[in-house]
């Protein structure tokens, strides 16, 4: 049944790229007026109001791992990382090789993009049937709670997909930063594919020969501050619809949360480090090997977070589905259906963030 509501809703967004979204007004504004507000739409109901005081999970951390060692091929990093993928689909990394001042800055980058007035940052503002440019994205109803965060989405690679529409041209520096950026986490992503292809029973060009060229996603998340955290979500819980995702968060500010064994746990920042998660396409790749795992951010009374999401997409084209070295019909059965990658982003699209929900129309 459900399935074939999704496949409709697909069907008539043909044409419309990777999907659309409800314009929303910018939380950002509405606190420029009255920064004690909580207005009724971002209030969450009960049961999805987060837990603020001090987190009983505190003493658990997510796995670190150091790229230095992966990139000498050494095998307790190499078994730390295929650990962390498994039971945790989060870890952070260290000794990346992205050199400090190009973090720096795309953040500050960033910081003055959200900084502009709302006129000129309107300038880029996403339109209804678009998922590029600023605003928000995955609102389908006026009737949905709304995540405590403004955003600003553009795809950086392949080049011809980028659209400068959405780009603030005159921003001095922000164009340059986007594309070091961009650049320098290619070089990253490029080693988390090899080392993935090599975990999941390929060699290391085998999800590139699989996949093609990737596409590449940067999601800029702006959380203002909040007069009561405990009320609203900075963003609702959710899995990526990525390959796998390199987020660059705020050194001091903790605000990402993951669903660990049922438990929501803080990812405290690493100053210099990036998260990396798994998302779908890796799950479905790997038949279920690797999950990716729910997540959310909450927002805080003392300071706004800033964090930059770039998502690894295999091309739009390409059909994803379990890999050969990933399938034994007799010990390891299929459990995901071939999808063309956009269909399975438009189907996310057209739905609010919910958890896995999506993930569950390709599982057998
Ligand atoms: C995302 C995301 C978390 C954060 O943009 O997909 O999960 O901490 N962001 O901003
Ligand atoms: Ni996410």
């Amino acid at each position: 049944m459900e399935l074939k509501v999704v496949k409709a809703s697909v069907e008539k967004s043909e044409g419309l790229g990777w999907g659309k979204s409800l314009l929303v007004p910018s939380i950002q504004e509405i606190l420029k007026n009255d920064s004690q507000s909580v207005p009724e739409r971002y209030i969450q109901e009960q049961k999805d109001r987060p837990l603020i005081s001090q987190n009983p999970f505190d003493s658990l951390q997510v796995p670190v791992i150091d790229f230095s060692m992966l990139a000498q091929k050494d095998a307790n990093e190499i078994r730390k990382l295929d650990l962390a993928c498994k039971e945790w689909g989060f870890f952070q990394i260290i000794n990346h090789g992205v050199r400090e001042e190009i973090m720096v800055n795309m953040k500050a980058a960033m910081a003055a993009f959200f900084e502009l007035p709302f006129q000129e940052k309107s300038k880029c503002a996403k339109a209804a049937n678009e998922i590029q440019g600023y605003g928000q994205n995955f609102v389908v109803s006026e009737k949905q709670k709304l995540d405590w965060c403004d955003m600003m989405f553009l795809k950086t690679f392949p080049h011809e997909t980028r659209n400068f529409k959405f780009w603030p041209l005159t921003l001095p520096g922000f164009k340059e930063a986007v594309e070091e950026y961009s650049t320098e986490i290619r070089k990253v992503s490029n080693k988390i594919d090899a080392n993935l292809s090599v975990l999941m029973g390929m060699d290391q060009n085998g999800l590139k020969r699989k996949l093609g060229e990737f596409q590449q996603g940067i999601r800029m998340n702006y959380y203002p501050t909040c007069s009561r955290p405990d009320l609203v979500l900075g963003i609702s819980p959710h899995s990526d619809g990525s390959l796998f995702t390199l987020l660059l968060q705020d050194d001091e500010i903790n605000g990402l949360q993951i669903k660990h064994k049922e438990v929501w746990i803080d990812a405290k920042p690493i100053p210099n480090s990036l998260v990396v998660n798994i998302g779908d396409a890796i799950e479905i790749l790997s038949n279920g090997m690797y999950k990716s795992i729910e997540h959310r951010a909450i927002s805080n009374e003392k300071k706004p977070r800033m964090s930059i999401a770039t998502f690894v997409m295999p091309g739009d084209e390409v059909q994803i589905g379990p890999l050969d070295s990933m399938v034994n019909e007799k010990h390891l059965p299929r459990s995901y259906r071939n999808i063309k990658y956009i269909d399975y982003i438009r189907q996310k699209f057209a739905m609010k963030m919910q958890g896995k929900a999506h993930t569950a129309i390709v599982k057998l």
